[in-house]
């Protein structure tokens, strides 16, 4: 008797099934040579899922790294890349569309941003609208920026800490500086008139984060599992719970406020009224809809789309920056020799940044071309990158022993011309991707760098800092990271 004939389908299915599940991607597949960060990796995305969850991602791709090489593969479809040339380069220069899990962890207003756009085209458009408001020449010459600064840094920064530091109080500078960059980011957006000011309202401030920071334990569904979100709902049954649904309202109706009271100074061309990244994005997006011919955009449309791009700006450039300020006062209230390095070169600004004030800041450039200021920010930013993963990937490229030896050391000197060889420093600028690279490069680095060094250089010529508690300073493993305890105590005694 011969086999039956639905054995010999049974078998041909179950070797086909075989040959795609494990044949395939063990030995077949394109990314079959490249070494497996875990045995199950070619056949199952469980693995890196698994530390995902637990919130190890960029630890657990560094030790890969460690062991393997620069090349790693996490996923049947997924592999970590940590090198420069043959590698991160042609990534980022090589015009691939951006993770769709962007907007679904990013989104808002239910459109989507410059940072959350998966398609080039779209991104491309939308950058060339904004890039040159960010530009270093236009933030150094800005008069808007210059208002911002001098009210942000003399009436509202250095009155708080003068206070602390009169009245013997220690202060929690991870709050107050996630405060301080809102200030500076949301002020130059939208006119200094109109901006926030959480350095000051601290009720509003503590509430403000809580809704923002409430819905971070969640973003591991939204970014991994989506479709279990989508199950989970058609079943009646809620993954995310309802209060991240009431924070996302209440961000939305709050960046719509901010951009209804910008929409209202329109006409001004007062340094400290004008909203003037809201207005190059609104006359650009008007610019775009005539160019192209249509009807004339919908104002409440409009209005959204404008609303998500502010907010996405907003949330990205404060949060970034607070937790880079952070760890740089962390690093440097453990150095009492570099503080007074720092402050003999800060007392060369012309005028110096005293208070009580008795000048305006001194220009931008001048405080941009302090070369030990630009190395104790660059070298925090190397090893305490705000955002090291998922994609932007500093985590591992910052620990790369060939190129920043002992790197889990803060060593500012590593930047400084007269202490290391020009190549050394050309080659560790080609691996410093805290803003990431190319098209979708950071498009606010400058202002992050320009108002990261004038904040250090307002502190550091008035104060000396110290720690009163520390605990918990270790970062969490995130997209973007940030103390594990949300805080750090410091002392601020006058000079
Ligand atoms: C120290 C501070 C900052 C750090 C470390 C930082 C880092 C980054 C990184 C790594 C990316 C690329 C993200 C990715 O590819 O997944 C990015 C993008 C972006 N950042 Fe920043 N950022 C900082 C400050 C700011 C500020 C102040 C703004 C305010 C405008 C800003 C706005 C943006 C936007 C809009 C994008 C998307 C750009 C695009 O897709 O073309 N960032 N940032």
């Amino acid at each position: 008797m011969g086999v039956p004939i639905t054995s010999l389908v049974a078998l041909a299915i179950a070797g086909l099934a075989f040959y795609k599940v494990v044949i395939y991607p063990y030995f077949i597949s394109p990314l079959a040579k490249i070494p497996n960060a875990h045995w199950s990796v070619p056949i199952s995305p469980g693995w890196m899922l698994w530390r995902r969850f637990r919130m190890q991602n960029n630890r657990t791709i560094q030790a890969a790294h460690e062991r393997l090489g620069p090349i790693v593969r996490l996923g049947p479809s997924e592999i970590s890349v940590n090198c420069v040339d043959g590698g991160i380069k042609s990534v980022y220069t090589g015009g691939f569309e951006k993770h769709e899990w962007y907007p679904r962890v990013f989104g808002s207003l239910g459109t989507v941003s410059m940072f959350t756009m998966i398609g080039t085209k779209p991104h491309s458009a939308r950058k060339r609208m904004l890039s040159n408001i960010y530009s270093k020449s236009t933030l150094q010459t800005s008069p808007h920026l210059r208002v911002v600064s001098n009210a942000v840094i003399y009436d509202r920064l250095l009155p708080i800490l003068q206070d602390g530091a009169s009245s013997e109080q220690s202060i929690d500078v991870h709050d107050l500086n996630q405060g301080l960059t809102m200030d500076f980011v949301s002020c130059y957006l939208f006119g200094l008139q109109n901006g926030t000011n959480h350095l000051q309202d601290h009720a509003f401030r503590k509430h403000w984060l809580h809704m923002y920071l409430c819905r971070k334990p969640f973003e591991f569904y939204h970014q991994e599992t989506p479709q279990l979100i989508g199950w989970m709902k058609c079943m009646r049954l809620r993954l995310i719970p309802k209060y991240c649904d009431t924070a996302n309202d209440m961000l939305d109706a709050w960046a719509l406020d901010l951009c209804g009271k910008a929409a209202q100074s329109l006409s001004s061309t007062d340094p400290s009224i004008e909203p003037i990244v809201y207005k190059q994005l609104k006359q650009s997006l008007d610019k775009q809809a005539a160019k192209e011919g249509g009807p004339k955009p919908d104002p409440a449309k409009q209005q959204n789309d404008i609303a998500c791009e502010m907010y996405d700006q907003l949330t990205a450039g404060f949060e970034t920056s607070a937790v880079g300020l952070t760890y740089l006062l962390w690093e440097f209230s453990k150095n009492p020799e570099l503080q007074s390095k720092l402050h003999e070169e800060l007392m060369t600004l012309d005028p110096p940044i005293r208070f009580p004030r008795c000048a305006d800041l001194p220009p931008a450039k001048a405080v941009d071309m302090l070369p030990l200021l630009e190395a104790i920010v660059t070298e925090t930013l190397r090893l305490h990158a705000p955002i090291p993963g998922i994609q932007p990937r500093a985590y591992s490229l910052h620990r790369n022993p060939e190129v920043f030896p002992e790197p889990e050391t803060w060593r500012p000197s590593r930047w400084l011309k007269e202490e290391n060889s020009i190549v050394d420093l050309e080659e560790q600028k080609r691996w410093f991707w805290a803003f990431g690279s190319g098209g979708r490069m950071c498009v606010g680095s400058n202002l992050a760098l320009q108002e990261t060094k004038l904040v250090v250089a307002a502190i550091y010529s008035n104060f000396r800092t110290t720690i009163v508690d520390d605990d918990g300073i270790e970062a969490i493993d995130a997209y973007t990271v940030g103390p594990r305890a949300e805080k750090l105590i410091l002392k601020f005694h006058p000079l």
